[in-house]
């Protein structure tokens, strides 16, 4: 009995000082967080204060000192903030915050990591953005194609104006506000949108500007933004989705029938009663083998519509009527429904037109006279030609030249025979050699109006000449 008792006592003991061991080791980080939100508290009051507003109503930046914090933990990616505080960020502000009291701009203060943490906690508790909806921007969403359109809005709604951007190395645009070339590894998305809708909630006077942009077009923006500065950032594939790993044929060919067939035709043929107003015409689906096509472009040209690929805008974006599922839907149907044109006969005449003739009639305009002069600059080298053949084949953007003229250059690519008048025959030599280089090149980065021939605008010049030097390799 006795036994017992001394051993239960025994144990108990071990017991307390055990749980007084945990205890302890639980109280100790407690007491060290409260002393570091304490702490970060008091250099906030104290020292912050002096410059940033961190309550109160937003305000003009020519009545401020330094950028207003009041919504500071929904604007900032943790990681950042902690290296903005400890100095290992770039100033944002090339000609300071106050250019206008001819300020130069000086190195922020820093604080130790464990502050800078403890002030991140702080900014995350006590300064969240109401106006912030959490889950607003879907970074998750983000698609190469938004980014190029977000680039080219960034550009053409003036944000470069006063807002710098990376490229080639080099800092670009005006420097009179936040340099965005970091944006991605800076900004909250969602807070990031939030002031995309009306930036005079967060900056009033401050001489910041409200783009017309449409929501869309915003979204596209702030992805673009969001990628900026991210190394091998994750792009959404939208022909990954549920949308369409579901698709439906037999849906697709209702949207065809409601949306496309006014253009393309009830059968694809092109015939639609639109048509016969339009140049270039409408392509024939049925002559286009839709199965060896890309899928990010047949996404892309009815999604986004024509001019997103560089082709005719009378070719609608048809997103934002039939939504994903529509676009899903009606690609599924236009892949178990077209598969290419018939086979050649021996004359080279195919439904479309005469495809792969030589020679072929050419109505392409003609080259201004200082294009039509010019002559390739690069010399005609193997590593030239085979750089030429890789865009020609595989990475030109945004589609191969192959997908149209064809494996063997002559014309006879899945998508070519659909279209009217047919893509230049390359193997065609007596054709071919009257084309000067300039011409070439025109035609490549400016299309052919009125055809299926679209502009590679995007395209360094460097790589249009290199593609020159691969075609030129084609002809017989
Ligand atoms: C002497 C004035 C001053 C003090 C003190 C100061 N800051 Fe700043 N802070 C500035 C100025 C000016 C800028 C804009 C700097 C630039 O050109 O990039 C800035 C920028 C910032 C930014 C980025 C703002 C933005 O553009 O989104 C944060 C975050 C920030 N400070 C936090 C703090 C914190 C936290 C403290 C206290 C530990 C602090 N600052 C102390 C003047 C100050
Ligand atoms: C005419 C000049 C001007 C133009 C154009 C402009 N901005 Fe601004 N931007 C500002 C000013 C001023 C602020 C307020 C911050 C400040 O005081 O510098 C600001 C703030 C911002 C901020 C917040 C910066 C930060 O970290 O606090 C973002 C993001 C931004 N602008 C994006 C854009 C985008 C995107 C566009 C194009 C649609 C654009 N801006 C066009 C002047 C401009
Ligand atoms: C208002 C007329 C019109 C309607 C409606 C229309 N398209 Fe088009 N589409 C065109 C024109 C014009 C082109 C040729 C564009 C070019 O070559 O520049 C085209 C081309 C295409 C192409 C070939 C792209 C290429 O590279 O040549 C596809 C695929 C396509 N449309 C799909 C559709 C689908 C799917 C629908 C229905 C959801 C649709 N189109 C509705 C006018 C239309
Ligand atoms: C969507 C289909 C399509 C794609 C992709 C395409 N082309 Fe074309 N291309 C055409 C069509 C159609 C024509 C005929 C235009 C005409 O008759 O004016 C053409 C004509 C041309 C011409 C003839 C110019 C002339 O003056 O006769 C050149 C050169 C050319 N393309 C180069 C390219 C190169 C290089 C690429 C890839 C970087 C490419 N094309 C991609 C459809 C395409």
């Amino acid at each position: 009995m006795t036994h017992t008792i001394k051993c239960n006592l025994h144990i108990q003991g071990h017991a307390r000082i055990l749980t007084l061991g945990i205890l302890l080791i639980f109280l100790f980080p407690i007491s060290v967080l409260a002393a570091d939100n304490q702490e970060a508290e008091t250099l906030i009051q104290t020292t912050c204060s002096t410059c940033h507003k961190f309550q109160g109503k937003e305000e003009s930046r020519f009545h401020l000192k330094a950028p207003d914090l009041m919504w500071g933990g929904s604007k900032y990616q943790r990681d950042w903030l902690i290296r903005w505080l400890t100095g290992k960020e770039p100033m944002l502000y090339a000609k300071s915050y106050r250019w206008d009291q001819g300020q130069t701009p000086e190195t922020h203060m820093t604080v130790t990591e464990t502050q800078a943490a403890a002030i991140a906690d702080y900014f995350e508790q006590h300064l969240k953005d109401s106006k912030v909806t959490v889950g607003a921007f879907h970074m998750d969403k983000v698609t190469k194609r938004d980014i190029e359109v977000g680039a080219f809005i960034y550009k053409e709604h003036a944000c470069i104006g006063c807002h710098t951007i990376e490229e080639n190395g080099q800092l670009v645009g005006g420097p009179q506000s936040a340099n965005l070339a970091d944006s991605g590894n800076r900004y909250n998305a969602d807070w990031l949108f939030r002031f995309g809708i009306n930036p005079q909630d967060y900056v009033p006077h401050s001489g910041e500007f409200l783009a017309d942009a449409t929501e869309p077009q915003l979204r596209t923006l702030i992805g673009y933004l969001m990628a900026l500065g991210v190394k091998d950032f994750k792009f959404y594939e939208p022909w990954t989705s549920q949308e369409f790993s579901q698709a439906s044929v037999e849906r697709g060919k209702v949207v065809y029938k409601e949306y496309c067939s006014q253009c393309h035709g009830a059968e694809g043929k092109g015939d639609g009663p639109a048509a016969s107003g339009l140049n270039p015409k409408p392509a024939i689906h049925a002559n286009i083998a839709f199965d060896q096509l890309p899928m990010d472009y047949l996404y892309n040209v009815i999604n986004f519509g024509g001019r997103a690929v560089g082709k005719s805008p009378s070719m609608p974006y048809w997103g934002l009527t039939i939504g994903q599922q529509g676009v899903a839907d009606v690609i599924a149907f236009l892949k178990a429904t077209f598969k290419g044109a018939p086979q050649p006969a021996q004359t080279g005449v195919t439904a479309s037109g005469p495809s792969g003739i030589c020679p072929q009639p050419r109505k392409t305009q003609k080259a201004p006279a200082d294009f039509l002069t010019l002559s390739n600059p690069l010399p005609s080298t193997k590593s030239n030609i085979n750089a030429g053949k890789t865009l020609f084949h595989e990475t030109a953007q945004p589609l191969a030249c192959k997908q149209c003229h064809g494996e063997k250059g002559d014309g006879r690519g899945p998508l070519g025979g659909g279209l009217v008048p047919p893509p230049r025959n390359f193997t065609c030599g007596s054709m071919m050699n009257d084309l000067p280089d300039g011409q070439l090149f025109w035609i490549i980065k400016k299309g052919s109006t009125g055809t299926g021939m679209m502009s590679f605008a995007g395209m360094p010049d460097e790589q249009v000449w290199q593609v020159i030097h691969y075609i030129r390799t084609l002809a017989k």
